[in-house]
């Protein structure tokens, strides 16, 4: 009989799964119940599965979830309020679907619309929900102000980000509140991250923490990057969450293995222990940092830790650019334990 990873981690912070309704029943969501105390949508809550047209509001498969988080006492993370992708284009859009030019009366529709449907589903989800990604990847790091050129931020400038946040704010006074993206650590990109962190909190915008997707290979990010993040958001008082946790097996695009070799899912174990290791030392250190400093935390630095799903039957990174499988989750298509399962154990038993 497995440990069970949540409890393991209990001292540290909550273990998280992306999940669709398809993955809350069979032996599947018996690995979910077991080993996570956490759950987010995958795909079911973001802008384009709720709404993909004005008149639309499909929650259907986002209530199998919520329902669920409920019912095995998990914390919802709702992922996601804005997106550039998988987005509600009509949101930015004419009747025709004809994108909005940038004038002043376009930029006041768009916000009543992002307003009104943000209060409405933060409403929805209120006392369910308890973390939100209110925004996802609005950083570029190959722009010159690090905004991403989406036509949120064509009509509207930055003002999307901070209306995001105050209307989930209004909807639920308890949510805690995210800025998600990916290659936080990158050092460029993690510096643009935070520059619009502190300035958006500075304004008063209601602010909480920083989500780092965190979809890396067996080789790289080396995890110093990656710890080197969270302690820079830390200590400027932030919280931090793992939102997408995933290892990939491979390396470049060119690669494909069939079976894949031992030594690859060994190494795949180690890059799990040293990752989880880390982030351990980091949450500790959030508990023990100066009282009189933002880093002192007594929660810890790292307050969830999501996996970009459970088993390698069901990953996004799957058939990406070729037909190739992928493996970059702690248990294998036959829902058994792999070395990366063995990895987190060891890391928080200090092994
Ligand atoms: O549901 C439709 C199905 O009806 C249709 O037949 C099929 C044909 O393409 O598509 C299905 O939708 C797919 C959906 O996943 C559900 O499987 C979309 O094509 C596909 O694009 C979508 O991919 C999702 C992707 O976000 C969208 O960009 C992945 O599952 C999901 O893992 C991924 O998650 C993102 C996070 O939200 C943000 N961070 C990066 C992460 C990985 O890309």
């Amino acid at each position: 009989e497995l440990e069970s990873l949540k409890d393991l981690y209990a001292d540290y912070f909550e273990i998280g799964a992306a999940v669709e309704p398809n993955r809350l029943t069979g032996r599947v969501s018996e690995l979910l119940n077991k080993h996570f105390n956490s759950i987010v949508a995958e795909n079911s809550m973001k802008p384009g599965s709720i709404s993909p047209r004005e008149d639309a509001y499909n929650i259907t498969n986002a209530n199998i979830i919520a329902q669920h988080a409920v019912d095995q006492d998990m914390t919802l993370r709702f992922h996601t309020l804005l997106w550039h992708s998988q987005g509600s284009d009509w949101m930015l859009q004419d009747a025709n679907g004809n994108w909005l030019d940038a004038t002043p009366e376009n930029k006041a529709l768009v916000e009543t619309r992002l307003k009104n449907y943000i209060t409405r589903v933060v409403t929805q989800y209120k006392g369910i929900a308890t973390y939100y990604d209110v925004v996802n990847e609005v950083i570029d790091e190959g722009r010159p102000d690090g905004m991403r050129d989406s036509y949120w931020y064509r009509i509207t400038g930055t003002d999307f980000i901070k209306w995001a946040f105050e209307a989930a704010h209004a909807a639920d006074p308890d949510a805690k509140l995210y800025i998600n993206d990916y290659n936080t650590h990158s050092p460029r990109k993690r510096d643009f991250l935070f520059d619009l962190a502190t300035s958006l909190r500075d304004e008063g915008v209601p602010i909480h923490g920083v989500g780092h997707q965190t979809h890396i290979n067996i080789s790289g990010p080396s995890i110093q990057q990656i710890s080197e993040s969270i302690q820079k958001f830390a200590e400027a008082g932030f919280d931090n969450q793992i939102t997408e946790l995933d290892v990939s097996i491979y390396t470049t695009s060119g690669t494909s293995y069939d079976p894949i070799p031992e030594e690859i899912l060994l190494q795949q174990g180690y890059r799990f222990k040293e990752l989880f290791k880390e982030l351990v030392r980091l949450d500790e250190m959030g508990k023990h940092a100066d009282p009189s400093t933002p880093a002192y935390n007594p929660e810890g630095w790292i307050s969830n830790v999501t996996l970009w799903g459970i088993a390698d039957d069901g990953t996004w990174l799957h058939n990406r650019g070729g037909t190739r499988q992928d493996a970059p989750l702690p248990f294998d298509k036959q829902y058994q334990a792999k070395y990366a399962y063995w990895g987190m154990v060891e890391a928080v038993k200090n092994l």
